[in-house]
């Protein structure tokens, strides 16, 4: 493994056949049975402080030699040597399995690693996590796919760790192009096109208006009219507003279910309208608001006070702004939930709207500004459907299970004996893989990353996709099933001995410490990357380590080692947003 400690002393972890193992990897193995306080824990708790693991309470500058010297080996550490500049120390193989192994008795268990002390050093508290977020009667384009599925995993990660989420919905339900849908609704709206095909009519009647508007003054007073109702809360008005709203919000939410989304609370700009007023008041007597050239209401968010860069959070007409609604909604936020931490999930796009929202906090005197995050991710090029362009979620959806079924049919005529004929439900099993198949193409990378969207490339069986995480798993779940026989409370640690059995127990090792990864930089490439790579040593297992036919002690270790990973591996699917499917 590499390098351990930066300064003086390196140290390596020599696990017989076992490379890059990592060092907190190595603490994990020690967790596992040094709870109790030996002097030889204290001294491994020095050097985790050394490392920067542990905080450092004393500095100890200590020599290879001297360190090794005072480094007694026992049932953990079979072995300790001093190397050149390292301390080797040669793991007890049979225990490290045993205890890896025992979590798995029951047939799933799905906190494995979850209160490991890695993650229990972790805070916890309030996660407030805002995603999704589309604007009613405009298009629901791939960006809010990605926040929708981001700030998912976001969510499941948080509260997987012992938070309690607040996942919350921010519609753009307010604005001027409230006064437009309100005025082309009366104009070319039909009561019964908005029931039966919500979605679609808004989308219909908010773009026909736009394309009217342009050269109709008289349509363009008519939404001005409409948006000033709105505003003075003129009850016909608002009605038909809160029936756009609360149709469109029925309408996601079935789509959101299909995807495995669900929302605690549905919030949106309009909610904050009026505070959004009172902010600027706030803003005022805090003397923040200046006015600019051109009459507006501006915050000098400079250094040197120079108004060289400001924010507008007032138009000369006296209404408020998308980041006036975003202050009032945080403040109002807070005081709702006391969260710990919020987090937004939208595209690169808006980081600086968000910069600005956050040095606008804290200038209102909010401290607790410190603990907002924005995660911003990149842009998808080209996600079409057969019918051209993604309008709406369902589309993307639809599309993901049309042509995974198209995929399972295919693969089935080529080997027969796979056949999807079994399944109860082809349509939901392919619209499950479909999706984990969008996902895992989407978590792959760097959030920030721009990429280009192909439907073949991302629902390839083979591969680094989504249909290999599905596969595998399904795989296992038959092999556990078929094996059922050989389901025993007891296993022979020692009988696992084959490198593809030993690299999967290290590997499954790591799977706190890539939590811990995912939750501090809040990318899920970690996690995705540790489950293809899982999958891959599960195929090389299935090949070298056959259950069926081997001595039956033999088979049972095996088929529980192949339980473990299958738990695992469901466990940071679901943490992922993908339901893992049984058959496929
Ligand atoms: N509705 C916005 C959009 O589609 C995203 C909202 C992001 N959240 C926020 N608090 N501003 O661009």
């Amino acid at each position: 493994m590499a390098c351990l400690f930066r300064r003086t002393i390196a140290a390596k972890v020599h696990v017989g056949i076992w490379q890059n193992f990592s060092f907190i990897s190595f603490v994990h193995i020690f967790k596992y049975s040094f709870r109790r306080q030996t002097p030889d824990f204290k001294l491994l708790v020095s050097l985790l402080r050394l490392n920067g693991i542990l905080p450092i309470t004393e500095d100890i500058q200590l020599q290879t030699e001297d360190l090794t010297r005072q480094l007694k080996p026992d049932t953990v550490v079979e072995d300790i040597s001093a190397g050149s500049g390292a301390v080797n120390f040669t793991i007890n193989r049979k225990l490290l399995i045993q205890k890896m192994l025992e979590p798995f008795e029951s047939e799933s268990n799905t906190t494995f690693g979850l209160n490991s002390e890695l993650l229990n050093t972790l805070k916890r508290g309030v996660t407030l996590v805002e995603y999704s977020s589309p604007n009613i009667a405009k298009k629901f384009h791939a960006g809010h796919l990605r926040s929708t599925i981001i700030g998912n995993f976001i969510a499941n990660l948080k509260q997987a760790l012992g938070n309690n989420v607040v996942r919350m919905n921010y519609l753009g339900d307010w604005g001027m192009q409230f006064g437009l849908l309100g005025a082309g609704f009366i104009r070319f709206g039909s009561h019964s096109k908005l029931k039966n095909n919500p979605l679609q009519h808004l989308f219909e009647v908010y773009v026909q208006v736009n394309r009217e508007a342009e050269h109709n003054e008289n349509l363009r007073q008519e939404a001005r009219d409409f948006f000033r109702k709105l505003e003075e809360h003129d009850a016909e008005a608002v009605s038909l507003w809160q029936r756009f709203r609360d149709i469109t919000v029925e309408e996601y939410q079935h789509v959101y279910k299909r995807l495995g989304v669900h929302f605690d609370v549905y919030s949106g700009e309009s909610l904050h309208q009026s505070q959004a007023l009172e902010v600027v008041q706030q803003l005022q007597s805090r003397g923040l608001l200046k006015t600019s050239d051109k009459g507006t209401g501006v915050v000098d968010l400079s250094s040197s006070g120079d108004m060289s860069n400001v924010c507008t959070v007032l138009r000369s007409d006296g209404t408020t702004l998308y980041i006036t609604r975003d202050i009032a909604a945080a403040v109002d936020r807070k005081e709702r939930y006391h969260f710990t931490e919020m987090i937004y999930v939208t595209d690169k796009s808006q980081a600086n709207h968000f910069q600005q929202l956050f040095q606008i906090l804290s200038a209102s005197g909010h401290p607790w500004s410190e603990s907002c995050r924005h995660v911003p991710f990149g842009l998808v090029k080209g996600m079409k459907t057969r019918t051209g362009e993604v309008v709406f979620l369902e589309d993307v959806l639809d599309e993901a299970r049309t042509r995974m079924l198209h995929n399972m049919s295919r693969a089935q005529s080529k080997h027969p004996e796979t056949s999807t004929k079994e399944l109860e439900d082809p349509e939901d099993t392919a619209e499950k893989v479909g999706i984990g198949a969008l996902i895992v193409q989407d978590f792959k990378g760097p959030l920030l990353s721009d990429y280009s969207f192909d439907w073949d490339r991302i629902l390839q069986a083979q591969g680094d996709t989504g249909v290999f995480l599905q596969y595998t798993h399904a795989r296992l779940c038959s092999l556990l099933q078929k094996n059922e026989d050989l389901e025993a409370a007891h296993f022979d640690a020692s009988l696992l001995t084959e490198p593809s059995a030993i690299s999967i127990v290290q590997h499954l090792l790591r799977y706190d410490e890539v939590l811990l990864q995912c939750s501090q930089d809040l990318q899920p490439k970690h996690l995705v990357n540790f489950l293809l790579k899982l999958c891959h040593l599960i195929a090389a297992a299935h090949r070298e380590l056959p259950v069926k036919g081997s001595p039956v002690q033999v088979a049972q270790t095996r088929r529980r080692l192949f339980r473990g990973s299958c738990s695992v591996l469901a466990n940071g699917m679901r943490l992922l947003g993908i339901t893992p499917v049984h058959k496929m």
